[in-house]
């Protein structure tokens, strides 16, 4: 046997199992039993009651410009705006070496951090789609261990900038996976409008998926949202469709976002949030009161809409922090959206693991099942929303079978009132005590 992990939770309150692996599949999941371990296994994990769950998901990170910022030059207003003016500096003096060894080195902070499934966009409003080739190529690279899809994004637009649609359909046919759009960027309503048209029809004549940036602007006046809904549902394509950030819908009214929310439901696509970012870089031009600048995440999630979180920015013109940890993420989700009750944060670790698998399209080969793929990270946590409160980073990460990530427990030492401390962020499902007490065990004097 390749590798058995004793003491699973695999459900919020459920029954600990164990689980055994094959060839890179699980084999099996039995209820727990202390005899579990009698057949030898190459690898054994105690999980010893910590929560093993599929790999986290990134749905929406660029990878092509991530950890760049500064280069060359900071942006000074904190806009989406100036970001894109830096990142066009910086373009012309981008190589294939460059965005592999950014995006490779953000990729490994990932798998380090359990996410298995990332979906990046590349902007293609470059003639010669140089980052677009690097990341196809780093794609390949990293096939053995994570699922990379690539988004053709142009960043510049599609009947805006010249050769636009060009471009972008040039990026399909070198490889892209996924179709983008921003149609808010273009230069006029009629265009934006247009340049989603041209995206779906790209997306139905490559056969391939679609994620546009849609609505990325504090104007209540953007919506684009309407129309890439409509499409997905005209042309067949559904939940094969995302609109990514429409933070504009924040500042919808309230007849019309009622309106909205029905076209969301019948057409079924994705949204994607992406929380630490929009909280950013939203509300900039706005005087106090300044709006939080977020879709609709808490009234979309309770109307069975799916929506997941992204990191979207990590280093980069855009955003100069970020290391693109999913529960960091999901913290921040239940803060900017205000999904505070005890369902919904549980729902914020969904949106950065199972709902992400579903805008990915990937749930064939994602979930915990006997005959499925050995993918799964061991969080020491008791809940869902334990794991989210304190932002518990995987003691193990799984994939196909192998331990790709290990992390040291060390807990740190706290002297505090004549005695002695353990403070545990990491191992605090060994203890087995209530979730508030978890993560301190005091040692004799
Ligand atoms: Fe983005």
């Amino acid at each position: 046997m390749q590798l058995r992990v004793r003491g699973a939770l695999l459900e919020d309150g459920a029954a600990l199992v164990d689980l055994e692996v094959e060839d890179g599949v699980v084999s099996s999941l039995e209820p727990h039993s202390p005899d579990a371990g009698r057949r030898g296994a190459a690898v054994e994990i105690d999980a010893a009651g910590a929560l093993v769950r599929p790999p986290f998901v990134e749905p929406h990170i660029h990878l092509d410009a991530t950890l760049t910022a500064g280069e060359p030059r900071w942006n000074s207003s904190g806009t989406l705006w100036e970001g894109i003016a830096v990142w066009s500096e910086r373009k012309p003096s981008i190589t294939r070496a460059d965005v592999i060894a950014r995006a490779e080195q953000v990729l490994r902070w990932q798998a380090a951090q359990g996410v298995l499934f990332v979906r990046s966009h590349c902007d293609v409003t470059d003639p010669d789609l140089t980052a677009l080739d690097a990341l196809l190529e780093l794609r390949e690279l990293v096939s053995d261990v994570m699922v990379l899809q690539v988004v053709a994004f142009p960043q510049e637009g599609i009947v805006s900038f010249p050769r636009g649609a060009e471009l972008l359909e040039e990026a399909v046919r070198r490889g892209a996976d996924v179709v983008g759009a921003i149609p808010h960027y273009e230069d006029t309503r009629e265009d934006g409008v247009r340049s989603l048209e041209i995206a779906v029809d790209i997306a139905e004549r490559y056969d391939r998926m679609v994620d546009a940036h849609c609505d990325e602007i504090d104007d209540e006046q953007s919506r684009f949202i309407e129309v890439l809904a409509t499409l997905a549902m005209r042309s067949g394509l559904r939940e094969r469709v995302t609109a990514s950030h429409t933070t504009a819908m924040g500042s919808y009214n309230g007849a019309y976002a009622h309106k909205l929310q029905r076209l969301l439901q019948r057409s079924g696509i994705n949204l994607v949030s992406n929380p630490m970012i929009n909280l950013a870089l939203q509300g900039r031009f706005d005087d106090y009161p300044k709006r939080r600048g977020l879709t609709r995440v808490k009234e979309l999630v309770a109307a069975g809409v799916n929506v997941a979180f992204g990191a979207d920015d990590v280093v980069d013109p855009w955003f100069p922090l970020g290391t693109a940890n999913p529960m960091m993420l999901a913290h921040s989700g239940v803060l900017a959206a205000q999904l505070t009750g005890q369902a919904e944060i549980a729902e914020t670790f969904e949106m950065v693991s199972s709902r992400g698998a579903r805008v990915l399209g990937v749930e064939a080969s994602y979930g915990l099942r006997v005959g499925g793929p050995a993918s799964f990270v061991v969080v020491p946590a008791s809940s869902r929303m334990d794991a989210v409160r304190r932002q518990v980073a995987p003691r193990w990460v799984v994939s196909r079978g192998r331990v790709l990530a290990e992390r040291d427990p060390s807990p740190v030492r706290l002297q505090w009132r004549g005695d002695e401390h353990e403070i545990d962020f990491v191992r605090a499902a060994d203890e087995g005590a209530a979730t508030w007490r978890h993560a301190s065990v005091q040692r004799e004097a």
